[in-house]
């Protein structure tokens, strides 16, 4: 089992496969962003070497990030290994959506469980302005793909300035009937991110305030959930969470260690640059890799000190997926 020093226990993975998206989401990728390149990222055998360490250690549940995940040429491969290897419960993964309408059914035939999708804004010529993809209709399809397939479905709307009007008033509206949970999310600043999340971050907070005002009531949160609180409306088919990381004591639940799609372990979304595993991946001896994790847990902070300024070394959360 893998517990820190400040009690906290992980026994959820964020695996990022790539960092390569053909989506570029203002908050997240900035324009002519050149990453890493795919022979940099981790194979399928270093992948099944690490998820076979962090299931001897206790991890039940799987995400896989990216980037978009669903670029990769074997995506559907690195589903399958994760859903088949023993001790992985849960396998989630949050994706543009864009390839789900055709995908989902398949995707849940290899042992995907929950699907994480973003949708900034319900008006689609916000959407194209936000992501650089004029998609929305194709994502709002693959929504449908997914409930139907039996996937479990969140979508992730991050809080901005400029998009708060009717945006609201739409996904409200649009919640009556959509069997789905969406998180408002406090933008975050990363470290390319500067002048933008000055501009546009905005508390949730008196979000927070008018729906507890329209009657929507807190879910008990489970205490193994994940970062967002959780609020339901018996007219509404949909629930909501707020994902509030400026709020006090947001990272005393923390749950989840991250790995990079180059195999760099992040201990924090914010930490900095991250713990080079590839050596010990190439190797394929999981015991090595068991012993790596348990010995350096214990260089994970207490917090993520965002709320000091403090951006550590991610750029932007394509890097790690979120
Ligand atoms: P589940 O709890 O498994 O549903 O997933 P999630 O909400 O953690 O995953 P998702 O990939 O949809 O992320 C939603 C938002 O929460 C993104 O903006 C993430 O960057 C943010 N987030 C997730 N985990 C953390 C965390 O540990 N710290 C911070 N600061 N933000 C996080
Ligand atoms: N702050 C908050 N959320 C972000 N995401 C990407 N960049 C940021 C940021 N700077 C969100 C996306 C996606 C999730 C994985 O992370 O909206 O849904
Ligand atoms: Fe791509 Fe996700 Fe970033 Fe959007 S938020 S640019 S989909 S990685």
């Amino acid at each position: 089992m893998l517990e820190d020093s400040f009690g906290r226990q992980f026994h959820y993975l964020r695996l990022s496969v790539t960092e390569a998206c053909n989506f570029r989401c203002q908050y997240c990728l900035p324009d002519g962003y050149k990453g890493p390149t795919s022979d940099q990222f981790m194979t399928l055998n270093e992948i099944d070497t690490l998820l076979k360490a962090f299931a001897k250690l206790g991890t039940s549940k799987v995400r896989l990030t990216g980037g978009e995940p669903t670029l990769r040429r074997d995506f559907l491969d690195i589903l399958q290994l994760t859903s088949n290897t023993p001790g992985i419960e849960r396998v989630a993964m949050t994706t543009h959506g864009a390839r789900m309408e055709k995908f989902a059914h398949q995707w849940k035939e290899a042992g995907l469980h929950q699907v994480n999708v973003s949708i900034d804004s319900l008006d689609p010529r916000q959407f194209a302005a936000i992501t650089g993809q004029d998609k929305l209709k194709a994502v709002l399809r693959g929504l449908d793909a997914a409930i139907d397939a039996g996937l479990d479905v969140k979508v992730n709307s991050v809080l901005l300035n400029d998009f708060s009007d009717s945006r609201l008033h739409r996904f409200l509206a649009w919640l009556k009937d959509m069997p789905v949970t969406l998180r408002f999310i406090e933008l975050m600043e990363t470290g390319d991110l500067n002048q933008f999340f000055n501009k546009q971050h905005q508390s949730g907070t008196p979000l927070k305030s008018t729906l507890l005002d329209m009657g929507w009531q807190p879910l008990l949160r489970r205490k193994d959930a994940g970062p967002a609180q959780e609020f339901y409306h018996p007219d509404y088919a949909g629930k909501i969470g707020l994902i509030m990381p400026y709020s006090k004591d947001f990272c005393k639940t923390c749950n989840r260690l991250r790995v990079s799609a180059p195999g760099k372990l992040h201990l924090c979304l914010f930490s900095e640059n991250g713990i080079d595993m590839r050596h010990l991946l190439a190797t394929g001896n999981v015991d090595e890799v068991v012993a790596f994790l348990q010995d350096v847990l214990g260089q994970k902070h207490e917090t993520h000190y965002l709320h000091e300024g403090k951006t550590g070394a991610t750029k932007h959360l394509a890097m790690l997926g979120g």
